[in-house]
């Protein structure tokens, strides 16, 4: 694979230039400032005359939110995707934005074709009709950055070539200059999210979108993948075979594979397909990936995957995939196995490990003051009142210990929250514990030994405890079952309590 060689120094060049892309300038570095700063200067100032001013917070975040939705669908592909990324981060940012922001499509229109051949034609250096004896002009999906056509091989192979629009690469590098002089002044003065501020996701999003920039490290993603897959015995899922000579920076010949869109669940059961045996093997082959192998697919969501006929997944774009250093990936394991045996301290050390928490953490202060392993309170049964503070107080709190959220741990929760949705989506009636029970019970036996040698207690030997795991669905150790239907019920009723006391808390004003 000719395009292979020097991807590891492309990307950690690519890595390296991070800092630079984002560093704080005194200057305003170029026009594209102007631009952004005027169109989300104005989101913010008419939130702040309009609803912020009504001292509602649900209703302040909603308008902020809107507002944003708005100026980010105006300035483009870069903040289309950065809306994307927050729009599927469900508990990480605040719930108005990401409901706001799943509005965010890609609603950029496809590049003519014109523009597609010049780019494939430029990177490949032949003309088109040497490589393709076809290739749709009509892209069957376009994106923010790039957009996907079918094709046909002049060597009779079915295909489809990913193309990145012309201008984007260039647009991201002066967008992220722009937002990294624009984020320090938005601090303190719009509620983001719980454990970010602007610079800081700022650089997240920079860390992330770089690396999509460049197909031959997408490529190298989908093989590194696609090796875990295949040395863990994982069959169920499978990753398009990146062509051995046609991926250039710009341009990504690959397999091409079908199956039902994850929306069509009727669909896969009348073919017959285990639509809970789906949701398993996407779950336990991340899980897999990220503890084990330390490299995952970062971006699991419906738009990313096919189900085959056969039951089968078909894994789909890998141009964000997390990648684990050996010590971090052991602190994952960490993490997860202290999730199943409800080790309270080893799973906050791990996540410290992770960069969570600051290095000198006293671990211990850390528990006794979020009350960590005191016995669980029931939303549900909390009032409206109790609820806020609580989350408040827990809010506060882990700020003041210098609470962050490393990239890959953000990747990490975000596939958990795909993972849980995708129990509703597929499985809804099944039981959570005894799904989780069966997924640590098959690590166990599956990777006993190697989770003893690196975590220096061996899971065949433990007993599983979900008591931790219950906690953090909101229900009691003396609850037996819940299964994704149940639980989705019990955030609804949460959800409907807390809008109705914001509704009566407006009334009396
Ligand atoms: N190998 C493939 N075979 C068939 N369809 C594909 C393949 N790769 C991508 N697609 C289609 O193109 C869409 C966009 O590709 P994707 O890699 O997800 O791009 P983006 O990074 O812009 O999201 C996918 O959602 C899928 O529908
Ligand atoms: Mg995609």
């Amino acid at each position: 694979m000719a395009w292979r060689r020097g991807v590891e120094r492309l990307r950690a060049g690519t890595a390296a230039s991070v800092p630079a892309l984002v560093r704080r300038r005194r200057l305003p570095p170029g026009a594209r400032v102007v631009t952004t700063g005027a169109s989300l200067g104005r989101a913010v100032a008419f939130w702040y005359a309009v609803e912020r001013r009504s001292g509602d917070p649900s209703a302040s975040r909603a308008g902020l939110s809107r507002r944003l939705r708005r100026a980010f669908e105006h300035l483009g592909p870069t903040y289309i995707k950065l809306g994307q990324i927050i729009s599927s981060g469900e508990g990480i940012f605040p719930d108005e934005l990401v409901s706001e922001f799943r509005h965010l499509r890609d609603r950029v229109p496809a590049e003519p074709f014109a523009t597609v051949r010049a780019i494939v034609e430029d990177d490949l250096g032949r003309p088109l009709h040497a490589v393709f004896s076809h290739i749709e002009e009509t892209p069957r999906a376009a994106a923010s950055i790039a957009q996907v056509h079918d094709a046909t091989l002049v060597t009779g192979e079915q295909v489809v070539v990913k193309v990145q629009r012309p201008t984007v690469a260039q647009l991201v590098r002066k967008d992220l200059a722009a937002m990294s002089w624009i984020a320090p002044a938005l601090i303190g003065r719009i509620p983001v999210a719980a454990l970010a501020n602007p610079p800081a996701l700022v650089d997240l999003f920079a860390e992330t979108i770089v690396e999509e920039l460049d197909f031959r490290l997408e490529a190298e993603n989908m093989l590194d993948i696609a090796r875990v897959l295949a040395e863990s015995d994982q069959r169920a899922i499978v990753v398009p075979r990146p062509h051995p000579t046609l991926v250039t920076r710009r341009v990504l010949v690959m397999e091409r594979l079908d199956g039902f869109s994850y929306e069509d669940v009727a669909g896969m059961r009348e073919a017959g397909v285990d639509t809970a045996a789906v949701a398993r093997a996407c779950t336990v082959a991340f899980l897999e990936g990220a503890m084990l192998y330390g490299v995952f697919h970062g971006d699991l969501h419906g738009g990313n995957l096919f189900v085959q006929p056969d039951g089968r997944v078909a894994l789909l774009d890998f141009g964000i995939t997390g990648r684990l250093d050996e010590q971090r990936r052991q602190a994952f394991l960490r993490l997860l196995v202290g999730g199943t045996v409800n080790d309270v301290r080893g799973q906050l050390a791990a996540l410290r490990d992770l960069g969570a928490l600051p290095a000198d953490t006293d671990l211990d202060a850390v528990i006794r003051d979020l009350d960590l392993t005191a016995p669980v309170k029931d939303p549900t049964q909390m009032t409206p009142e109790e609820l806020t503070a609580e989350i408040r107080e827990l809010t506060k709190k882990l700020l003041a210990y210098g609470a962050r959220l490393p990239k890959e741990l953000m990747l990490f929760v975000k596939n958990m929250v795909f993972s849980s949705s995708m129990q509703m989506t597929l499985a809804p009636d099944a039981d959570l514990f005894a799904e989780i029970t069966h997924i640590a019970t098959y690590f166990a036996t599956k990777h006993g030994e190697r989770i003893a040698a690196d975590v220096g207690v061996d899971p065949r030997r433990l007993e599983v405890d979900l008591a931790g795991v219950k906690a953090s669905f909101g229900v009691t150790d003396e609850v037996q079952t819940l299964t994704a239907r149940e639980l989705a019920e019990r955030r609804r009723v949460i959800q409907q309590r807390m809008a109705r006391h914001q509704r009566e808390r407006r009334a009396r004003r």
